[in-house]
């Protein structure tokens, strides 16, 4: 049986250990002969790698593990580059987070200013992995969450359209997973679902069990009063911001009573109460930085001080079984429902072909195939026709290093109020971002 060969790019991330703990937790789906870690920062990803490097001495000696700031090494041979980095740090997302606070604008890594700036960010690094992947490994393929995931498929969509990339994102895994919760089921994979829109940016429209009972009039009841909150075990969204957010969904689903939203929607539909809910002097960067960013690090220490892995865990949740799930899809050709960010195409049929929209596909050695989701309604339509504009300038603006597009995907974001704000916003964020950003002219 083949093994596969694992490349892991942003080896220094709160993630990796998490992907690597569940690579080897799986290791009988999908048999491994080779993990590599790969970041440009030689320090925090050692912290890890070291870790990494005990635990798969004492679980699964066989498997040949490295770590390297070289991109020969880390893509060559290779089957799979799992992607996760983040370009900046989390010095660079607290900052696309206070900036816009700071003129009464939502503060968030992937919506609104602060997830365009992220995007400005991300867009070079994530192409620069694509581009080594290719040059080293041309038959592998990208699995890539870096966020912010909508922006950067545009970007790999228009900059790399042939490549064996696909972009993908956790939070409808975790959002199922509570679905699978309220529902009392074992798994949300006894789901079969319909879903539509842009990356955190969606609609769930039918969602029933494998035998068709429809399951959303028993969801509806639940969220209607609770929102996403529930008893379901959600380690990633344990943070009080996040149980916020879970609440809030409440008054999401109201908008649009027919469907179950994206815990996103949040920062487009009511912007005004996030604004005043945040504290502008602690925002979620703070909240990771202080919480799992401490932990894992502090956790690899650890194992590095006792030169033992035994008695320690890494947490590995949505975010590590689904790329793992979508790795098997391709390598055994399974055509795994999954929901994943793809070319348009026709799948919204009255949407635009060269959309980036996140809907559900069946996934094989060739890729994913998306599947029809028909017409949308007005209401979503028009919110989904505004956040892709907004991206496709963001795009735009970084390719042609115009700063008209960029304001004016500002100004087009339903988190600002207006073309004025959304000037002061982006004046301030070009000043954080000069050692990121291409030139604006
Ligand atoms: P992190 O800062 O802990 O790790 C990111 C790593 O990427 C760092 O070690 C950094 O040095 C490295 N890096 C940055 N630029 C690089 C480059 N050009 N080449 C190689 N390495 C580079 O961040 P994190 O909190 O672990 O998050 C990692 C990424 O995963 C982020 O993009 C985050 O937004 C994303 N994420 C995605 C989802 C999703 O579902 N799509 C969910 C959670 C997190
Ligand atoms: C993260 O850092 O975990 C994000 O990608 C999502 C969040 O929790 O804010």
């Amino acid at each position: 049986m083949k093994k596969f060969r694992i490349a892991i790019a942003g080896g220094g991330s709160t993630f990796t250990p998490g992907i690597v703990s569940m690579l080897l937790v799986n290791y009988d789906r999908l048999p491994i002969s080779e993990i590599k870690l790969y970041d440009n920062y030689e320090e925090r990803q050692s912290s890890i790698g070291k870790a990494c490097k005990i635990m798969l001495r004492e679980r699964h000696p066989e498997v040949e593990f490295s770590y390297t700031t070289d991109p020969e090494q880390a893509f060559s041979n290779v089957d799979f580059v799992m992607a996760h980095i983040r370009v900046g740090l989390y010095a660079m997302r607290e900052q696309d987070e206070k900036i816009p606070l700071s003129h009464g604008v939502v503060g968030q890594e992937t919506c609104g200013p602060g997830g365009i700036a992220y995007g400005m960010r991300s867009i070079a690094g994530v192409i620069e992995i694509l581009d080594y992947m290719e040059e080293y490994s041309p038959d592998a393929w990208m699995l890539n969450y870096s966020n912010p995931a909508a922006i950067v498929a545009e970007a790999t969509r228009r900059l790399r359209p042939h490549s064996n990339i696909i972009n993908i994102c956790d939070m409808p895994v975790s959002i199922e997973n509570t679905f699978a919760g309220i529902l009392g089921l074992e798994s949300r994979k006894e789901l079969v679902v319909r879903y539509f829109g842009l990356n955190h940016f969606g609609w769930w429209t039918s969602i029933t069990d494998k035998s068709g009972k429809d399951l959303m009039p028993q969801l509806k009841e639940w969220v209607s009063e609770h929102g996403y909150e529930s008893n379901t075990e959600d380690f990633q969204h344990r943070a009080p911001s996040w149980k916020e957010t879970f609440r809030k969904v409440k008054d999401v689903y109201s908008v649009v009573p027919d469907m179950l939203p994206n815990t996103y929607l949040k920062y487009y539909l009511y912007p005004d109460y996030v604004v005043e809910h945040s504290d502008k002097d602690y925002t979620r960067a703070n909240e990771v930085m202080n919480s799992r960013e401490k932990e894992v690090f502090t956790t690899a220490e650890k194992i590095v001080a006792s030169d033992t892995a035994e008695g320690y865990e890494f947490h590995s949740g949505a975010h590590a079984s689904f790329i793992i799930d979508l790795a098997s899809a391709i390598a055994y050709n399974t055509k795994e429902r999954m929901l994943l960010i793809v070319p348009n195409n026709g799948a919204i049929i009255n949407f635009p072909a060269n959309a980036m929209v996140e809907i559900p596909c069946l996934v094989g050695s060739d890729g994913p195939e998306p599947l029809v989701m028909g017409e949308i309604p007005t209401f979503q339509k028009g919110m989904m026709e505004e956040q892709v504009a907004v991206e496709k300038l963001v795009v735009d603006a970084w390719v042609e290093g115009s700063y008209q597009k960029l304001w004016q995907a500002f100004t087009l974001s339903a988190t600002v109020p207006s073309a004025g704000v959304a000037k002061e916003v982006l004046d301030d964020l070009i000043e954080a971002n000069k050692d990121f950003w291409p030139v604006l002219r």
